[in-house]
């Protein structure tokens, strides 16, 4: 049985540390992934480009690059898709990959910790394969370099010996095509970004996509959902997929336990409202980073590291997942001296705006 969790007002003013925040665990934006999430999240994956909802745009194009490659007997050209978390990177790399009838083989930036590690995934590709290398920003320099003449010329420069009698030949590799997948672009050296001839960035989604996203994945699970309610859940997903389907869940448990199992707009709105979602899909942590930049420095603007420590939240999950969308609704602006509450965000907290 659930027991409605109302300590909101105990933390809104509460210091970071506070117990009333630490028992906040539930966390709808950022929250872990469990080992259930993590097999119902493959289960909803799109494998086709027929069935990617949205990005109408980086479809189209990909359709006539992956064509075109093919018609000339080709590998694709190296792609880097970039974007805020959960808008669907990795399914897209999965996809083409799908889309090409290549073989994929993924790994990440952080995951290769040496050259070596890197010259024997290089050296283990199959002619076509797509390697797919996620948060591709956090690779290492001397790894990256690698890198460089394998993407350009298919080759890798190894050096035999040390000193004086070192030596450098060259190994050739199988033609292949990298897929990168970066949260933060600007983080990619300039050289690296240089080499992907092709670059996508991914938006966040309109709310019809997420509907059609919700009904899809609805249809997946088994759950009958309305359209309606499909549009009020994903006009809550702050246009990310991989949080509309963390609705859809929640919404579904909810209507599982309080309703029938179905889910029309009613149960919807009361599982929303009792997960504490808002109508512009800001969890609690949003809510406190809005009252924290609003309340407590009454619009100034403020650093990053400050707002960090006074919300309790780490610097770079505060700039890679909370920040883009406050800013693409126009909640806060980002000037040279810091974060600042905008007059829309002092409205959606109910407040005046300082004179
Ligand atoms: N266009 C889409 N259509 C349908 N479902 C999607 C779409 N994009 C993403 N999803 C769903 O959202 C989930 C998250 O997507 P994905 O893991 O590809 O995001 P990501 O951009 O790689 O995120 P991260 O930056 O955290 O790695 C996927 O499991 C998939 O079910
Ligand atoms: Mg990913």
């Amino acid at each position: 049985m659930w027991e409605a969790d109302d300590s909101r007002d105990l933390w809104a003013d509460a210091p970071a540390s506070s117990p009333a925040h630490a028992a906040r665990g539930d966390r709808f934006v950022t929250g872990n992934l469990t080992s259930d999430d993590l097999d119902v999240e493959r289960s909803l994956r799109p494998q086709k480009l027929d069935d990617y909802c949205g990005q109408d745009h980086i479809k189209q194009s990909l359709r006539i690059l992956i064509e075109a490659a093919q018609s000339r007997g080709e590998c694709l050209d190296h792609v880097i898709f970039s974007g805020p978390p959960g808008l669907g990177k990795t399914t897209l790399a999965t996809v083409l990959a799908n889309e090409l009838g290549a073989q994929i083989k993924t790994t990440s930036g952080p995951a290769i910790e040496r050259t070596g590690d890197l010259a024997a995934i290089l050296t283990n590709l199959q002619p076509g394969d797509v390697l797919f290398i996620d948060e591709i920003h956090r690779l290492n320099r001397s790894v990256e370099e690698i890198l460089y003449p394998a993407m350009e010329d298919f080759a890798l420069d190894i050096v035999i010996g040390k000193g004086p009698a070192a030596r450098s030949i060259r190994l050739e590799i199988p033609h292949f095509t990298l897929v990168g997948a970066t949260t933060r672009s600007g983080m990619l050296t300039g050289p690296l970004r240089d080499r992907f001839g092709i670059s996508f960035r991914l938006d966040y989604y309109a709310v019809k996509d997420l509907a059609q996203i919700v009904l899809r994945s609805a249809s997946i699970l088994g759950v009958e959902v309305d359209e309606e309610s499909a549009i009020e859940i994903a006009s809550r997903s702050r246009g990310t997929p991989r949080l509309a389907n963390r609705l859809l869940k929640r919404v579904r448990d909810y209507a599982q336990v309080r309703g029938t199992g179905s889910v029309d707009l009613a149960i919807a709105r009361e599982a929303l409202e009792f997960f504490e979602i808002d109508e512009l899909g800001l969890d609690w942590m949003d809510i406190r980073i809005l009252e924290t930049l609003a309340r407590t420095y009454r619009g100034r603007a403020v650093g990053l590291s400050t707002l960090a420590s006074a919300v309790g939240e780490d610097q770079s999950t505060l700039e890679d997942v909370y920040e883009p969308y406050l800013l693409q609704r126009g909640l806060i602006v980002r000037t040279p001296q810091g974060r600042q509450a905008t007059p829309v965000a002092f409205e959606h907290l109910g407040m005046e705006p300082p004179a």
